[in-house]
């Protein structure tokens, strides 16, 4: 982005829902600069205003806006509307609503809700994007474009079933190939030629794996081709901006990965619900999502959207206790962010969303609680400007392939009330990062070979030759850790025949028997084989039995008729390691089993001592290191130890942190 040497601080900004009131625009501005506001982005719902009738643009007030915000020292992000429609669209074209998996097409209203290959839609949102980029491409105060708006969801009318067949047979070739891939004779359900091939629907197929997750697949493609067909679009007249989407937390719709080659900068909307459960967890979950925005591309990420105050949408639209808001979005700029914007700079009369928070109030005050809290981390920025640019690195990978999570979560397997994934991928990386470590995300067409150790929880499916990317890895050196249920199946879901996890089995020194479904009210007991002490960890959810061939037993089972036969092993393969877990095992197992990981294999890590709670975090540039350290429980926790030579940027290095309180270390490279 070109506004480089400044961290971005801003939020959306909606000044057509008040054209009518300048005032308003020069107050906004006023507090803009009080509160260090450097960045807004604009458009994001926009069309009816910037084509109120077909064809006929209106531009000027964007134009008036744009120029006057730049002349007072703001940036902007420039949206692409494609999110919401004029209703004069939707009226003239009906195909541009989507149409449900019982083959009911949507009535006008909403946003989010367009088909992505109805040919009109491509053709006035390509129109409009174009209009947009000849006014804005060469306007100096333009930094980045905001493709559409947390994109998401499929449409089954007629061209996207047409497409979807199209993709098929593109992928499989012949019928016989997508009946061998789905393995389609269970139940009778061959199907004699792609025209017979519908959707997955909640009236008809919703149970065949590989037809589910080739829909999932057709989805992301889809979406990425229509982005792809908006970036084309901006960049008709020779625009070459940077351009983004903003995605969304734990989404699940989309292929995230998909994009990284697509988008020049990843961005995310983070809406925590503060005080709902432990504010330490909350924060554990959102820094894993912040690591995983960063891993997409491999360099820092943007927050998008927050809210300032509380949302609308939630369940309780709770407040955010005074220092949450400084906290949470450090947080972002710990991880790896350039900046942290919010939904919204001024809240709207009218609508959903009135009741949503934003930097200015419905009462206009600008000596808020709201103000001086945005305007206190807009501070922090300032003092923080050296850090903007700086990389974050990680000798740390864990696998998070969507894929796989489509395919575990939606097979009917050894446990349907409920696998544990998501929970069990948080215990693993929240041990992880207990430890001082930063801990990058990779999906499995991902190289991972830069890597020191690589953690995969839970990767039942194996795509794209994993198996063997990591058999390299392990003997070049490499420390993976493998969890339970992993290596199952292939990316039709169908099983790999032979033991498991496929082809890992004499890199691991073991394979997998039989697994156990534990229900809610069993656990079984991870015993440690060589300490002697009393100390044990629980197992609940899943068991596997294993047959060990040339691994160490590390631990045993400690009931049912499998006590006493390896749960966790060890074996050295080529000049690497590789670890098996076969349990879901308990917070407290994961943070033993990586605190001796990262002691015997001589991993480097940058605190130890490290408070419940407290998240250490590092960035860094050629000449310098950063540690953020941030205390996320509402009392003082003791500074953890660090390596001589921190200096604070932030904050004070004393023998405590307060209670939400951030420090910010520098350290010279030498
Ligand atoms: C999402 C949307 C915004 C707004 C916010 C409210 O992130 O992108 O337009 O609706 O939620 O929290
Ligand atoms: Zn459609």
């Amino acid at each position: 982005m070109r506004q480089s040497g400044r961290f971005l601080h801003g939020g959306d900004y909606n000044p057509e829902q008040w054209l009518d009131k300048p005032e308003v625009l020069e107050q906004d501005i006023r507090v803009m600069k009080k509160a260090h506001i450097n960045v807004v982005t604009l458009g994001v719902f926009s069309w009816s205003s910037l084509e109120p009738q077909e064809g006929d643009y209106s531009f000027a007030w964007l134009e008036k806006i744009v120029d006057h915000l730049f002349q007072n020292g703001i940036y902007v992000i420039m949206a692409t509307p494609s999110a919401s429609r004029p209703k004069w669209l939707a009226d003239q074209y009906p195909e541009v609503l989507r149409v449900d998996d019982k083959g009911m097409r949507r009535r006008y209203g909403g946003r989010h809700n367009f088909c992505p290959s109805s040919p009109v839609y491509r053709e006035k949102v390509q129109r409009i994007d174009q209009e947009l980029a000849k006014r804005f491409a060469d306007h100096p105060a333009v930094i980045l474009w905001h493709i559409s708006n947390e994109l998401s969801g499929g449409c089954q009318c007629a061209y996207c079933v047409h497409n979807f067949r199209n993709w098929l047979k593109n992928r499989y070739v012949t019928i016989d190939g997508l009946n061998e891939a789905w393995c389609t004779k269970v139940w009778s359900h061959d199907y004699k030629s792609f025209e017979q091939v519908e959707p997955p629907s909640s009236i008809g197929e919703d149970l065949m794996q590989g037809l589910r997750l080739d829909w999932n697949r057709f989805i992301t493609d889809m979406t990425v081709d229509f982005v792809q067909m908006e970036i084309a679009a901006i960049r008709t007249f020779g625009e070459s901006k940077p351009v983004t989407i903003n995605m969304m937390y734990y989404f699940e719709g989309l292929n995230y990965f998909k994009f990284k080659n697509v988008i020049d900068v990843a961005s995310w909307d983070n809406y925590p619900t503060w005080d709902k459960a432990d504010n330490k967890i909350i924060a554990m979950k959102t820094g894993l999502y912040h690591d995983i925005m960063r891993s997409l591309l491999k360099k820092p990420f943007l927050l998008m959207e927050s809210a300032p105050g509380n949302t609308s949408w939630q369940s309780v639209s709770k407040l955010k206790k005074p220092g949450i808001h400084m906290l949470s979005s450090l947080q972002a700029i710990a991880h790896g962010a350039e900046g942290a914007l919010y939904f919204q700079i001024r809240q709207c009369v009218g609508g959903p969303e009135k009741f949503h928070s934003a930097v200015i109030s419905h009462d206009g005050k600008e000596d808020t609680r709201m103000i001086r809290e945005v305007s206190g981390f807009g501070n922090a920025l300032l003092e923080l400007e050296e850090i903007q640019g700086t990389q974050t690195k990680a000798d740390v990978a864990m696998i998070y392939d969507i894929e796989n999570i489509w395919a575990m979560e939606q097979s009917r397997g050894p446990r349907n009330k409920g696998l544990g994934y998501k929970e069990n991928l948080q215990k693993q990386y929240q041990a992880l990062r207990k430890l001082g470590l930063n801990v990058d995300f990779m999906d499995m067409e991902c190289d991972i070979s830069s890597y020191k150790v690589v953690v995969a929880p839970m990767l039942y499916m194996f795509r794209c030759g994993f198996e063997n990317k990591i058999r390299d890895f392990v003997e070049n050196g490499g420390i993976f850790v493998l969890g339970h249920w992993s290596g199952v199946v292939d990316e039709s879901d169908c099983c790999f025949r032979g033991e498991r996890p496929h082809n890992l089995t004499d890199v691991l020194g073991v394979c997998c028997e039989e697994i156990d479904g534990l229900y809610d009210w069993e656990e079984n007991q991870l015993i440690p084989v060589l300490e002697n002490n009393e100390m044990f960890y629980q197992a609940t959810k899943l068991c596997e039995l294993l047959k060990v061939t040339t691994a160490e037993v590390l631990y045993t089972y400690g009931s049912d008729f499998y006590a006493g036969t390896p749960s966790v092993t060890q074996n050295g393969f080529g000049k690497g390691t590789a670890y098996y877990i076969a349990a879901d095992a308990n917070a407290e197992f994961y943070q033993k089993f990586y605190k001796d990981l990262v002691e015997k294999n001589a991993i480097d890590i940058c605190a130890t001592d490290i408070a419940d709670g407290l998240e250490v975090t590092k960035r860094e540039s050629e000449d310098a290191e950063y540690l953020f350290l941030q205390n996320f429980n509402i009392d003082a926790v003791p500074m953890p130890n660090i390596p001589v030579g921190f200096e604070a940027l932030l904050g004070n290095a004393d023998r405590e942190i307060p209670g939400y309180g951030n420090v910010v270390l520098k350290r010279k490279k030498t």
